[in-house]
């Protein structure tokens, strides 16, 4: 008697393309070794995309991309934003967001604090302060530790599907509140203005999106709150609103949802921001971590 395993949750539907493929994790996250991202056809590209929805990130390792490369790599699916909303991009690239922790230390050193200037990040979905929250984010891997700075990812889809329908149910009829003030009312104020979509700000105003939110590619349920930038559920008291956050942002990223990558120089990794969030470790002390982002503009979430 052959006895098989049971096929793991994310490789049982995976489109069927012509390039390889290698599930990382039962429920999100896969490598796509061997192709070169600047030499792409577009029936490749619409298979990277399908492959892509299906895995929620994906990981290129390998890749030698400029920034132009990966400029132009990020416009074959959609449209770059500013590179980000308060902080602004390379000189000459603005849609090309970088982000090194030493660096950021050392500018808040500079400013008197370093307090809360971390080597990671904690569980967040990018830039869920703002109305339209882009769709998707790519990453290139510039200078990576040898051990250590690995980023963690989460399955929204997968967090919501295994709740009961009862709590499912309810939670489809509420808003969250989502603030990016407290990570970033400082940095704007010594900037003094960003830019979103084209329009300039000089304040961070607090943005409202659903709870449970439908991904308009794929027609699938998230859970859409972060511990990020999500502040409060607007048809709760404060003490339920609380409660409740505190529930889902540790149920939503509870290990079988999640998926560990480590850092090659070069990897470029592409996530769908629409049903994930990430979190970075910070467990390389003094070693330099710098990475690369484009973001691409998204939907309302409804
Ligand atoms: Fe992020």
């Amino acid at each position: 008697m052959t006895i098989t395993a049971p096929e793991a949750p994310a490789a049982a539907t995976a489109p069927d393309v012509p390039f390889e493929v290698i599930p990382l994790s039962g429920n999100l996250g896969a490598e796509i070794p061997g192709l070169d991202l600047r030499t792409l056809d577009d029936d490749t590209i619409a298979a990277v995309r399908a492959t892509w929805l299906h895995y929620k990130v994906v990981f290129f390792p390998g890749q030698d991309l400029t920034p132009q490369d990966h400029l132009a790599f990020a416009r074959r699916f959609g449209e770059p934003t500013e590179g980000h909303p308060v902080i602004p991009g390379l000189p000459d690239q603005p849609e090309v967001f970088q982000i090194d922790y030493t660096q950021a230390r050392e500018l808040a050193a500079a400013y008197g604090d370093v307090s809360d200037v971390s080597r990671g990040l904690h569980w967040h979905t990018d830039v869920t302060f703002v109305r339209r929250p882009p769709l998707g984010s790519i990453l290139r891997a510039v200078e990576v530790p040898r051990a250590g700075g690995d980023t963690l990812f989460s399955n929204q889809e997968a967090a919501f599907d295994d709740l009961s329908p009862a709590l499912q149910e309810f939670l489809s009829t509420l808003t969250a509140v989502h603030d990016g003030q407290d990570q970033f009312k400082v940095i704007l104020d010594l900037i003094g203005e960003g830019t979103w979509e084209g329009k300039t700000f000089t304040k961070l105003e607090p943005v409202e999106h659903p709870v449970v939110r439908t991904h308009p590619e794929t027609g699938k349920r998230s859970l859409f709150v972060n511990p990020g930038f999500t502040s409060r559920i607007k048809e709760l008291k404060r003490t339920e609103s609380d409660a409740l956050l505190a529930y889902l942002f540790q149920h939503s990223v509870r290990p079988e949802f999640t998926v560990r990558y480590h850092w090659q120089p070069g990897t470029i990794a592409f996530w769908d921001n629409r049903a994930t969030q990430h979190a970075v470790v910070g467990d390389y002390g003094d070693h330099r971590r710098v990475i690369q982002r484009v973001t691409l503009r998204g939907d309302e979430p409804r």
